[in-house]
């Protein structure tokens, strides 16, 4: 009945708009044809009036002439009728990541279109050869989708087209050039811009692409499968600033004009197959960022013009048959800052001189001849690299800090905030550098070809900070602040920054507020400061468009206009069933809000399917249980927060992690942390039992492990003494576990974090691994190692991970082994300097009495006896720390051992103790000497993120 009378009024309210409506009929009907195919489309899409106050869109007399929804959520297919809207001149989608389907022909009918941006969505299929008729192009930018076939000639009509971004899509086949049939890519003269990486472009570069009558700035066709030579024709684009063709198949030699080319400032050759060696580019002043590694040239000696070249910030030769010696005056260019050279066969002294850049910040000369190395009162700021070079093959070379093979440093760089105190935000919400609690719109800003190559120095991401506001600003954008944080150079050597909008006013941003900075950086508005050349945005899905809802004012503006001397009636019941309309919507929209834990509190069963076993607490029976979070009650302190020991009314005790205000992680990793450690049951490892998720406040309900630590219980502070079979015992539970999380658990879970801390010994003295909070499932199973930032303990952490960051079992083989020697040992990993397993690695001697390792065994152990199975032990625990992952063994077959040593010694591995911990001799009242005896409280070292080249 109320639905027939809304739709009633709406039918009514339609026929008053058209009455007086603005918009042209034919295109009303195309808009209303491309809804058809659209989800999502803003929600004040309704009516007949488009050019009233439609998001997104722009009129001219009756006439809509720019669409841009850049990052509005939109999603479905774009239907042919976008052709109908005849004076349309800008489309902007970009960003729009479910929008997805071919781009229909008919967008040759448009026009008048200027600016066509499509990049980030998913549009597939080939791009139509109908492209080529849109006369007035100038802007077309259809990067980071998932077109494939070959680029249509007629690209090349586009006559005006001043940016043509084809990156990042599967596009194969020739670039295309001009026939007497066929028009071809070469007819742009008035294009700036060619970007055409990661594709899989293939054939030779075709010489007629290039000529004297091109402007272009940019080339970038790296990461194709280019082949042929470079044609000399590139020598004749002089006004080329970046050259990109790096990985590709190209082969013969480099053009010896390339020299004429004075304005590029970055030039990448790497990855391909040239041959000859480098020509004279003493003519390309500007040079800053040079990359030709991995090539085929033929021995050359280092070229002596390279120490002329005043702008060069960044030299990259690896692997390029360079020999002879490094002039010391290479060193002193004013501007230099990282020179890769890896792999070749340079020889003689590596001198720096006295007078070398003072930008200089990395040497990589790893691989190469070097016998001597002229240091000048130490070059602390520079991180120079000799591993490999007879210089470090020499006695006692080997511990210099440039022998090593340690990466220069990470830059964590993050806005700072502003004098002030980010505090907690509510749910997902995130502090802006001000403070301010809002959801920001959030994406990657790529940098294809930076200048420079030291991501250490922070001026260049003030300076980006600045600029960037400074164009949200003159744009008047919504936007109170931004935050930069991460940059890293990625395997495509770009350099990546993630990007925080915060929004000004609200806590979030409406469409017209995200379409807007999108369109600000999808169509290069934005100019970045000059070092750091082309760029391109991808954003994030924006989920917060909320409470704002439809821009009433001008809908019922027009509502009421269009009934004025009608029946007041009539607009009551009008304003009414849009009322009750918006109402709805906005119910609807607080419903679907993103709180991952809504379908768990409303419906009882398919809510948890997820969860086996594991509760929802509220945080006043967490209250209750720990008597209000007593001090008595506090068990523990680490990173995470505090553990409360609490009583259930049932009397089963339990412990609680309470997470600290800095802990507090996004409700979705909770969520899935939760239903992680929810799936895992084991008798080794210590079980989840439920969680409190309220008031800002994130907590995790284990069963109560009631005798502590193993570290407590090896430092003596316990009070239990543990003999041979006891130790061996703890090993093969913790063994256990581990195997039970890499080989049972679905998806497999890599621990990160194993030490003497987190094995928990209950009643009986069996071990239980406690605390996942840094696990990592492995969730994609094709690959067998993840990519992440280091995180563990100082002293357990596998060195391999540590340099690669690439997580495997293994790491959690290393730290096991790390374990093992503590268990014999009762020492610290690393102590007064000294690193455990280097100290047992060079102790270690079969030929002795316990391996020749008496000084460094645990007294309380009872050492007068016969300790069965000893060597084998040692063995094993040397075998989990070797330098190789793959050279460590599984922890099932570490268990298959470990219960092999119970059985040598005259012990059921599968028994559970008979005795209680209370039957141990109790030693704490003794005077036995305890290496841990005297320590502070430890809070496990955790290390900043690993390090990664800066180049
Ligand atoms: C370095 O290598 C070059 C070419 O292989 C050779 O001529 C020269 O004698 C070597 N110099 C030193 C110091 O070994
Ligand atoms: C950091 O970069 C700026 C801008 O390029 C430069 O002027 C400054 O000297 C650099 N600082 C260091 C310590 O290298």
């Amino acid at each position: 009945m109320g639905g027939r009378i809304l739709v009633f009024i709406l039918l009514v309210c339609n026929y008053l708009l058209i009455a007086v409506a603005d918009t042209a009929t034919e295109d009303l009907t195309a808009l209303k044809s491309l809804m058809d195919t659209w989800q999502k489309t803003p929600p004040n899409w309704v009516g007949s009036d488009p050019c009233n106050g439609w998001d997104g869109i722009k009129c001219t007399n009756s006439h809509v002439i720019s669409i841009s929804l850049s990052s509005t959520g939109l999603a479905g297919q774009l239907s042919g009728y976008i052709g109908s809207l005849s004076e349309l001149e800008t489309l902007d989608l970009s960003y729009n990541r479910d929008l997805a389907g071919p781009l229909p022909q008919t967008i040759g009918n448009l026009k008048k279109l200027s600016t066509l941006i499509l990049v980030g969505c998913s549009f597939n299929g080939p791009i139509p050869e109908e492209i080529g008729n849109l006369q007035e192009l100038l802007f077309l930018s259809l990067n980071s989708n998932k077109f494939v076939g070959h680029i249509p000639p007629s690209i090349g009509n586009l006559s005006n087209l001043y940016w043509l971004d084809l990156a990042d899509n599967q596009l194969e086949g020739p670039i295309p050039v001009s026939s007497s049939s066929k028009p071809g890519l070469d007819m742009l003269h008035h294009a700036k811009h060619f970007h055409c990486g990661n594709n899989n472009l293939s054939g030779p570069i075709p010489p007629k692409l290039f000529s004297s009558e091109m402007n272009l700035i940019h080339v970038l066709f790296e990461n194709n499968q280019l082949s042929g030579s470079i044609p000399t024709t590139l020598g004749l684009v002089q006004s080329l600033e970046v050259v990109r063709l790096d990985s590709n198949s190209l082969s013969g030699l480099v053009p010896q004009n390339i020299s004429s080319l004075v304005k590029v400032q970055e030039m990448y050759l790497s990855n391909n197959k040239l041959s000859g060696s480098l020509p004279n580019l003493i003519g390309m002043s500007v040079l800053s960022y040079m990359d030709v590694s991995n090539n085929s040239f033929t021995s050359w000696d280092f070229p002596s013009w390279l120490s002329t070249m005043q702008s060069l910030t960044t030299l990259k030769m690896e692997n390029t048959q360079l020999q002879g010696q490094i002039s010391s005056s290479f060193f002193g260019l004013p501007s230099l800052q990282a020179v890769a050279l890896k792999g070749n066969e340079l020889n003689g002294t590596l001198d720096i001189g006295t007078t070398y850049s003072s930008q200089l910040r990395f040497i990589d000369l790893r691989g190469n001849q070097i016998d001597q190395f002229r240091q000048s009162d130490g070059v602390p700021e520079v991180k120079i690299m000799l591993k490999g070079n007879p210089i470090c093959e020499e006695n006692g070379m080997a511990s210099q800090n440039y022998c090593s093979d340690t990466q220069a440093n990470d830059n964590l760089y993050k806005t700072p905030f502003k004098n002030c105190d980010p505090g907690t935000c509510s749910l997902e919400q995130i502090p802006s550098p001000n403070c301010q609690c809002s959801y920001p719109y959030t994406g990657a800003l790529v940098f294809r070809a930076p200048s420079f190559s030291d991501l250490e120095n922070n001026t260049h991401y003030t300076t980006l900070e600045e600029s960037l506001m400074h164009s949200f600003q003159s744009h008047e954008l919504p936007v109170a602040s931004i935050s930069l944080s991460h940059p890293i150079k990625d395997s495509d050597q770009y350099l990546e920054l993630s990007l925080q909008v915060f929004p000004s006013n609200q806590d979030r941003f409406n469409r017209t507020g995200t379409s807007s900075i999108g369109f600000l950086l999808s169509n290069q508005t934005f100019k970045p400061p000059k070092e750091f050349g082309p760029f391109y945005f991808n954003a994030d899905r924006y989920e917060h468009f909320g409470a704002a809802g439809p821009s009433k004012s001008s809908n019922t503006g027009v509502i009421i206009g269009a009934a004025v001397g009608g029946s007041i009636l009539l607009v009551l019941l009008i304003l009414a069933g849009v009322y009750a309309c918006f109402q709805k919507k906005r119910a609807e929209r607080a419903i679907d809000h993103n709180n991952p834990f809504r379908r768990w509190d409303s419906e009882s069963t398919s809510g948890f399917p997820q969860l086996k076993g594991a509760r929802q607490f509220s945080f006043d029976e967490i209250k209750k249980y720990t008597s209000n979070f007593s001090q008595a009650n506090n068990i523990g302190t680490g990173d995470y927060g505090k553990v409360y020991k609490g009583t259930l009314p049932n009397g089963q005790l339990v412990a609680i992690k309470r997470a600290q205000k800095e802990s507090v992680q996004g409700a979705f990793e909770f969520k899935a942390e939760i239903e992680l450690l929810s799936r895992v049951h084991h008798k080794n490892l210590v079980g989840l039992l439920g969680f409190c998720f309220e008031k800002r406040e994130q907590m995790l309900v284990y069963e109560h492990v009631s005798n502590g630590s193993l570290k407590d219980t090896l430092s003596g502070k316990s009070g239990f003494k543990l003999d041979w079979i006891r130790r061996l015992k703890i090993a093969l539970g913790t063994a256990r576990g581990l195997a039970y999380l890499h080989e049972h658990a679905n998806p497999p879970i890599i621990h990160r974090d194993i030490k003497s801390n987190n094995i928990l010994l209950d009643e009986r003295l069996n071990a239980k691994v406690a605390d996942f909070g840094l696990s990592k499932s492995m969730v994609d199973t094709e690959k067998d190692h993840i990519t992440t930032q280091v995180k563990g303990t100082l002293g357990y952490l596998d060195p391999e991970y540590y340099m690669s960051q690439q997580l495997t079992e293994k790491s959690d083989v290393y730290s096991f082994g790390v374990l093992l020697m503590e268990l014999i040992t009762a020492r610290k990993p690393i102590e007064r300097g000294k690193y455990i397993v280097k100290e047992i690695k060079s102790a270690n001697d079969k030929t002795k009495n316990l391996c020749g390792l008496y000084e460094f065994l645990d007294p309380t152990m009872d050492l007068g006896s016969t300790l069965i199975g000893f060597e084998v032990y040692v063995n094993l625990a040397l075998k989990c720390v070797e330098e190789s992952g793959d050279d460590r063994p599984r922890m099932s077959d570490v268990v298959k051992q470990i219960e092999n040593l119970l059985l040598l010694a005259g012990a059921n591995p599968n028994a559970e103790s008979a005795s209680t911990s209370a039957s141990y001799e109790d030693i704490s009242k003794g005077s036995s000497r305890h290496p841990y005896s005297n320590e502070s409280l430890d809070t496990g070292v955790v290390l900043p993120n690993p390090k990664i080249e800066p180049m």
